[in-house]
């Protein structure tokens, strides 16, 4: 073997060894400099080869190159080996065990709320009543004025409350709805008699105690025809509270009120036969007959149709008929009340 053999066999030995006992790819780095960085001894033969004679520069040019290339691919071998090492590390230490039982999906409930507006919905629908759906930010004219409260009148102040910035096409102010019976109005001004249509739908008021929450639902109905009366009022509201409480055993008395869009106005009071409110006079909702203007604000003639109209409120409902006593359950979200209605 001559001396540049020997040589080449060493070089390759030594950078087997030291490329494969590199323990990461930085010590990788620094090994490779001994030999193909730019002091490093490939380098160096190569930079030698300039003081042979010609002749012979070409033959151990060929031999140095030789070299090179096998040193060049041990490092490519380790560099490989070392980041598949570290990829199997990564791989084990982010494992994941496809064994264990997963999460699963909770499974969500209907709000009692939502369940009482889509009972509601179904038993108005059963008899003939289409359900309308409105703006909850509503303009004051279509919330106070058409409904026959005029503007400065003491019953608006009341309601009177979350108004918005900025007006509505015709430079009403606009405010978040203070109950459904602007739906009345808009659905009426769209349709021809007969109407018969409830409206369910959010509703907002600055009020917050057991009993009063600044966003409830309330649910609007109104019925206009030429040849009806307060009897057909009671009638269908009596059959209402019955299905909807799943109950014959109930009584339903009209207790004169006073609200500005009806004339008579009465709220319905329901008593249930029995059960842990047994004989109890309670309050379900407004009602009465549409007042000639509001008739006449909904484009029809008082003297030819007549209007009866109600609004009641769903927590009100859903508590009655749940036996729940105060209203801020409903918006609290927590799960231990919930899921008892799902
Ligand atoms: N809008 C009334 C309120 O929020 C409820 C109401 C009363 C609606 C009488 C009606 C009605 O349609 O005739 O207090």
């Amino acid at each position: 073997m001559n001396s540049l053999d020997q040589l080449a066999s060493n070089l390759i030995s030594q950078a087997k060894a030291d490329f494969f006992s590199a323990a990461d790819a930085a010590a990788l780095e620094n090994a490779k400099a001994k030999f193909l960085g730019k002091t490093g001894q490939i380098t160096e033969l190569m930079k030698g080869l300039a003081k042979l004679p010609p002749e012979e520069r070409k033959a151990q040019g060929a031999i140095i190159n030789a070299i090179k290339v096998q040193i060049e691919d041990l490092l490519v071998e380790r560099r490989d080996q070392l980041s598949n090492a570290q990829m199997q590390l990564r791989l084990n230490a982010e494992a994941i065990d496809i064994t264990l039982p997963g999460r699963g999906h909770g499974v969500g409930g209907m709000h009692p709320v939502m369940r009482t507006w889509e009972r509601v919905e179904e038993i108005f629908r059963s008899i003939g009543f289409d359900v309308a759906d409105g703006p909850e930010i509503e303009s004051d004219w279509t919330n106070f004025t058409a409904l026959n409260s005029p503007e400065n009148h003491p019953a608006r102040s009341m309601q009177d409350t979350f108004y918005i910035e900025g007006n509505d096409n015709s430079g009403k102010a606009l405010l978040l709805r203070t109950h459904t019976s602007p739906m009345q109005v808009r659905y009426a001004r769209m349709n021809s008699a007969p109407i018969k249509v409830i409206a369910p739908g959010r509703t907002y008021r600055v009020d917050s105690d057991a009993t009063h929450s600044p966003m409830f639902h309330q649910v609007e109905g109104l019925w206009i025809a030429e040849e009806i009366s307060f009897a057909d009022l009671k009638g269908i509201y009596l059959n209402f509270v019955k299905v909807f409480f799943e109950t014959d055993d109930l009584q339903v008395r009209f207790r004169p009120s006073y609200f500005p869009f009806t004339e008579p106005s009465a709220e319905i009071d329901i008593a249930f036969g029995s059960g842990p409110l047994k004989g109890r006079w309670l309050e379900v909702s407004g009602a009465g007959q549409v007042h000639p203007n509001v008739m006449r604000n909904m484009n029809f003639d008082p003297e030819k149709y007549i209007g009866f109209a109600f609004g009641s409120g769903l927590e009100r409902l859903t508590m009655l008929r749940y036996g729940i006593s105060d209203l801020r359950l409903f918006y609290e979200g927590d799960l231990r009340f919930l899921k008892q209605f799902s």
